[in-house]
């Protein structure tokens, strides 16, 4: 009897050990309902002042279909601020938070396996309600924290290879990684997943501001070395996209 218990106590433990190992591939955390529902994806956190950004609209005046059509590459900005409003919803469209249901809350943005190793920081010149500086982005509270005061918009043009829309426009958001949220669920085949999650938040970007009439383009031309300063990234997490944002200019 003693040793029909242990081994089926011996089954059970292989069986829930092969489920967890199913799940963690197919990016479900089984964990998740146990805390109550909650994401436990990583976030880097920003010590600072927080700035709570108005919510993100869910309609607009632009269709998806038209959103595509439209959406060009744009490089001249009007010298014009961006309203709060603007950016929080350009923020959101990148990777915020969207249903927030009983599986836990999902992203604006697909990613490999749930793993989401997208972060977004914003270099902020010209926003209303929002001083200079360079901010990160909390999909978790929808807000942003600075990291440091100041309008960095020069550094940052000289950092993206001297691009002069990059000078030029109000506001750049900057689209970081940290690998090893993939690494570890993927190993070396992280390093492709990688570039494809940031290449769906970058679209979302460039339809989201289509969607409230303004532009971006990506930039992928800059030196790395020079941006991880500007943005004081800590090893481990590298840029990938820089997309100045702004009204169109001539
Ligand atoms: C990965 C990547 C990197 C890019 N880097 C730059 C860049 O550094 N500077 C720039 O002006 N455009 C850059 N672009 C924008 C492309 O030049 C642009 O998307 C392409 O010419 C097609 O034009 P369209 O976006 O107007 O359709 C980049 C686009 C991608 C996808």
């Amino acid at each position: 009897m003693k040793t029909v218990n242990i081994v089926l106590f011996l089954v059970l433990v292989i069986l829930v050990a092969v489920s967890f190992q199913a799940a963690n591939r197919l990016g479900v955390n089984p964990l998740r309902g146990l805390l109550g529902g909650r994401e436990v994806t990583g976030e880097l956190e920003a010590d600072g002042e927080e700035t709570a950004l108005p919510p993100p609209a869910r309609a607009g005046e632009v269709s998806v279909e038209e959103a595509i059509f439209q959406r060009r590459s744009v490089r001249s900005f009007a010298d014009r601020p961006l309203s709060l409003a603007e950016v929080s919803q350009l923020l959101w469209s990148a990777a915020g938070k969207t249903v927030d249901g009983v599986t836990g809350p999902t992203r604006a943005h697909p990613s490999a396996g749930g793993t989401y190793p997208l972060e977004i920081l914003l270099v902020a010149g010209r926003v209303e309600d929002l001083s200079p500086g360079i901010y990160r982005y909390s999909w978790r509270n929808h807000s942003l924290t600075k990291i440091k005061p100041g309008d960095f918009r020069d550094e940052l043009r000289q950092a993206c290879l001297g691009q002069r829309m990059v000078g030029q426009a109000p506001a750049s958001l900057v689209l970081t990684a940290v690998a090893e949220r993939a690494v570890r669920r993927y190993g070396e085949r992280a390093r492709r997943y990688i570039p494809m999650d940031i290449g769906g938040a970058g679209q979302n970007v460039h339809l989201q501001a289509e969607g409230l009439e303004l532009g971006t383009v990506i930039v992928g031309a800059f030196n790395d070395e020079a941006l991880k300063k500007i943005l004081e990234l800590a090893g481990g997490e590298e840029p990938f996209y820089v997309m100045p944002v702004g009204r169109p200019g001539r």
